[in-house]
């Protein structure tokens, strides 16, 4: 088993572990008992890790009280599911010492990572990742909520998790177009954190895609790493943090106009092309450069293109209300060299004009 601790400074109570393993849900049971015995437990899940099975592994013979949200998926992650695992919660009498096991993708991770935050004021949350862009992302650094009629995520707060556990067993039934859209997160984390992850992503490619369970392992040991370093100097994302926004204020524009058809990590795969695109404008990057990392996107079977139907003009207005945007206009992420941010003044997101981005949707 791997592990790797996040201190988070700024809130030194929050410091958790992140485990990981493959095949470990199954015995994770009396872990959680002899760190969190004390605390009642309430398990948030979905339909899909009911039916592959992974809910009773967690548990075994166990009876713990569970909501099981339902559909799984985006459309659930409203208020009103909040509300009802909140009432869920309190049918059963729970109070403050309960402790809720958050297991699923990011979806689950944020209903119930946003339920902990403000259930009677706050609860702690263990949050069991089981899908690839969960594992490699959102199930570390704390930010949790859900989404309006309007807008993602705009009821939402920062409530860092007791614990992670990762077991990359639960990859190996993933759908396979999940499991392959998650995977742009981990390149996100090498080109802008690590040079010789990249190295390792590139050359391992196969092995990651036949979900052999030792390189999902190390993958996701480096994503946890990764993220859990800038986390730690940046917990409520003044700076450092916006890096692990690279690729993803086009990306997130890309995903809301395509009415959410393509996957997050799908979407970011474009926006990642087009930042590369932006480097090579700004004189930060050779087109070598961005061509190792099509090559690793197009490997993945993601798009690197824009879809057709996608207008620039469309896209230009949501990245104006990009919830980033000073001004009606965000500053973006760049790297000035795989594993390296480029930086302005202190800053890790950086002007890039209007002009120049219309120009690269053109491109794109
Ligand atoms: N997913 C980016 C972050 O957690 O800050």
């Amino acid at each position: 088993m791997l592990e790797h601790e996040v201190k988070i400074p700024a809130m030194p109570e929050t410091g958790y572990q992140i485990r990981i393993g493959a095949d470990i849900l199954g015995s994770l049971w009396p872990e959680i008992e002899s760190s969190f015995g004390k605390l009642n437990k309430f398990i948030v899940t979905d339909e899909n890790l009911v039916s592959a099975g992974h809910l009773e592994k967690l548990t075994g013979q166990r009876n713990i009280p569970t909501y099981v949200i339902k559909p799984a998926g985006e459309t659930s992650k409203h208020i009103n599911t909040v509300i009802s695992i909140i009432e869920a919660m309190e049918k059963v009498k729970l109070g403050r010492d309960t402790l809720i096991l958050a297991l699923g993708g990011g979806t689950v991770g944020d209903i119930a990572g946003f339920a902990a935050a403000i259930f009677k004021r706050g609860v702690p949350v263990i949050q069991i990742p089981t899908t690839t862009v969960s594992q490699a992302d959102s199930a570390v650094g704390g930010k949790t909520g859900v989404d309006s009629s309007i807008s993602k995520n705009a009821f939402g707060a920062f409530w860092h998790p007791a614990a992670v556990y990762i077991d990359v067993a639960t990859l190996v039934t993933l759908d396979e177009r999940q499991f392959r859209a998650g995977l742009v997160e981990s390149v996100k984390h090498a080109i802008i954190a690590d040079a010789r992850y990249f190295d390792f992503l590139e050359t391992n490619l196969d092995s990651i895609l036949q979900r052999k369970t030792d390189v999902l392992e190390t993958i996701a040991y480096k994503n946890c790493r990764i993220k859990g370093e800038v986390v730690e100097v940046d917990p409520l994302e003044k700076n450092q943090r916006r890096m692990l926004n690279y690729g993803h204020t086009i990306g997130h524009a890309v995903e809301a106009a395509s009415g959410f058809e393509l996957l997050h990590g799908e979407a970011v795969a474009i926006g990642i092309i087009a930042a590369g695109m932006i480097e090579i404008e700004m004189g930060l990057s050779q087109p070598q450069r961005l061509e190792r990392i099509r090559r690793i996107l197009e490997k993945l079977e993601v798009p690197v293109k824009l879809p057709g139907n996608l207008a620039e003009n469309q896209l230009i207005e949501i990245i104006k209300h990009d919830k980033k945007a000073v001004d009606k206009w965000p500053r973006f992420v760049l790297v000035s060299d795989i594993g390296r941010v480029y930086s302005q003044n202190g800053q890790f997101a950086v002007e890039v004009s209007r002009e120049l981005v219309e120009k690269i949707l053109k491109q794109l």
